[in-house]
């Protein structure tokens, strides 16, 4: 293990006025959402869909510090067979993998979920290394009480510990193959829970990973933290405002996140695009923490960009036009230097 490169690495996935494109969607999940354009999710168009995202130039090179990858993206090539890792690095982004193989049903916990796939990760790890990436992403999911879904009051303590553990083996595992680990445990926003629960459950949800990291030996300077933000279940009656969700999330992240982490990067989690951006500004004017806050967007940054494009080749250009904006806006916001106006003027 390198730790002065990891944690070059990790600085550099959160530079100022820069974040994280979120690209690894499985297989499965951009069939969903190219159900959502009425485009059929063969291989060829998911390497146009990226490939188009990745030529965007003044996204790419000044507002993308790195592209998180699904397996099949990481080996494949753009059309004219430059390799997609060799178009990312070519704008000065760094390559990363999500090699988490999904949450799967825990036993005896119904509506809960623990995330797999550390068997055999050592060895993943080492053949992504050698494709390129440098950084690599596992979510792990805790669902909030929702009577849809779960029996009783969730999440358990056994979901959340199971979790957290797997998390900070994993990153352990990145660290020995010189690879920066995301640790992602994620706290949904779908259900009916208010502001309150979300902050009580994520606060419970760090300081357990923070305490499993430390037992299992991961070095905080070369790793990155992408937590939800704090905010109300979706179907919830009652809406905090973004000072509130900026102010909230501010806080738990400063009772929880060490500040030998160098940067921590939010999922969207399926905010609205402008509201993920709005709650990031705001937490950075808040400023006086010790990390980079920024985001590592997956929907919140290529939403309207798959809408400009609706699978149609003729459409390029304005689903480029629409990530350059939505990059640009989140590049702004990772330093608090967003306002409406900008994102009017378009
Ligand atoms: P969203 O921003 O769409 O939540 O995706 C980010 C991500 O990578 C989730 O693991």
């Amino acid at each position: 293990m390198n730790i002065e490169q990891l944690n070059n690495v990790a600085v550099k996935m959160v530079t100022p006025g820069q974040g994280l494109l979120a690209a690894d969607e499985s297989t499965g999940t951009i069939g969903k959402r190219f159900d959502s354009i009425k485009t059929k999710s063969t291989f060829d168009r998911r390497r146009d869909w990226r490939e188009m995202l990745f030529r965007t130039e003044d996204a790419m090179r000044n507002h993308i510090s790195g592209v998180i990858l699904y397996d099949e993206t990481i080996r494949q090539s753009a059309a004219d067979g430059t390799s997609l890792v060799e178009l990312i690095k070519s704008h000065d982004a760094l390559p990363g993998i999500k090699v988490d193989m999904g949450a799967k049903p825990m036993a005896a916990r119904r509506g809960e979920t623990i995330t797999e796939g550390l068997d055999g990760l050592r060895d993943r790890l080492k053949e992504y290394y050698e494709l390129g990436a440098r950084f690599a992403k596992w979510r792990a999911v805790i669902e909030i009480s929702n009577p849809d879904i779960a029996d009783g009051v969730t999440p358990s303590w056994g979901a959340i510990k199971a979790n957290t553990h797997a998390l900070a083996r994993y990153a352990a595992l990145c660290q020995e193959a010189n690879i920066v680990p995301i640790v992602e445990p994620e706290v949904l926003m779908g259900g009916y829970h208010g502001i309150q629960t979300c902050h009580d459950v994520t606060e419970n949800v760090l300081k357990t990973l923070y305490s499993d990291l430390y037992e299992q030996g991961v070095i905080l300077e070369g790793t990155i933290l992408k937590p939800n933000m704090v905010v109300a279940g979706k179907r919830c009656p009652v809406q905090p405002s973004v000072d509130e969700v900026a102010e909230r999330t501010v806080q738990v992240l400063k009772e929880c996140v060490p500040s030998a982490v160098p940067g921590i990067a939010f999922l969207s989690g399926g905010q609205e695009n402008v509201a993920a951006t709005e709650n990031l500004n705001a937490m950075n004017q808040i400023g006086g923490f010790p990390w980079n806050l920024t985001y590592s967007y997956g929907r919140a940054l290529q939403q309207s960009a798959l809408f400009a494009w609706a699978g149609k080749d003729e459409n390029y250009d304005a689903a480029q036009a629409a990530f350059n904006h939505r990059a640009r806006m989140n590049g702004l916001a990772s330093m608090g230097e967003w306002s409406n106006e900008l994102e009017q003027a378009g």
